[in-house]
């Protein structure tokens, strides 16, 4: 993915989300009057929605062993989200930061992301810069949430050990507390270049062991919760699907 590709859209996004910005308190205040500025305004939501996932194909087409971590990452943070009963506002912002949260990984060379041993210290602090580069991409769009906001803190921790700059507790944003267990769980359930898959209790494990040290507790809970459920109809459906079998 070249360079010149990624400022195209990012410059695309910055245009969309204006324009929606613009059209969304015109289009309040004349209650849809004109179908017309319906239909415009839900063309750019549209439009947006597609260029953000162009955005998260393209820091998937540099880094394709992560390749639909963020979607399934935005899955599993909306599931979150809605066993916590969070507003559809906030869930809107967790998952369209989750679909590009790791966006700034554009800017970390190929042979570092793709590496199959461990990182030295000086790869590892080019990787930890990608919430941060992500931030800078993205703070430009306005979005209806602070979708930049939560893809710098996604890697922020409740006792301060995160980065880029060691929040705390409530100073992270609820979001990107979601955000956090939610990338924990799908990276440690999915294959690395340097490890193949933990595996799905292995990541129940760590976070049930870090809950309210790294992890909010409140966020792990609900994700246990929508874990259970997932497995049971799982379940479900092999018991069914063996009946058939047999
Ligand atoms: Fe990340």
């Amino acid at each position: 993915m070249k360079g010149g590709t990624n400022t195209q859209l990012r410059d695309k996004l910055i245009q969309l989300s204006q324009r929606v910005a613009e059209l969304e308190p015109i289009a309040t205040e004349r209650k849809w009057a004109k179908g017309e500025l319906k239909q415009s305004f839900e063309e750019l939501r549209r439009s947006l929605e597609v260029t953000v996932h162009a955005l998260a194909s393209a820091v998937e087409m540099k880094d394709p062993q992560t390749a639909g971590h963020q979607r399934r990452v935005a899955q599993l943070s909306c599931a979150i989200a809605k066993e916590m009963g969070l507003s559809d506002e906030k869930m809107e912002g967790i998952r369209i930061a989750a679909m590009v949260h790791d966006v700034g990984k554009m800017n970390v060379p190929g042979e570092i992301l793709n590496k199959s041993g461990s990182l030295n210290s000086m790869e590892f602090g080019l990787v930890k810069m990608h919430p941060q580069d992500g931030y800078n991409m993205l703070k430009q769009i306005k979005f209806p949430s602070p979708v930049a906001e939560i893809v710098l803190q996604h890697h922020e921790r409740m006792d301060g050990s995160g980065y880029p700059k060691g929040l705390k507790g409530d100073d992270i944003l609820l979001e990107a507390r979601v955000l956090a267990v939610a990338d924990v769980v799908e990276a440690m359930s999915s294959d690395r270049p340097y490890r193949p898959a933990l595996g799905i209790d292995k990541a129940i494990e760590e976070i049930r062991k870090n809950k309210g040290k790294l992890y909010d507790p409140d966020v792990v809970a609900a994700c246990l919760r929508v874990c259970s459920k997932e497995a049971k109809s799982k379940s479900v459906s092999q018991k069914r699907a063996g009946r058939r079998g047999s």
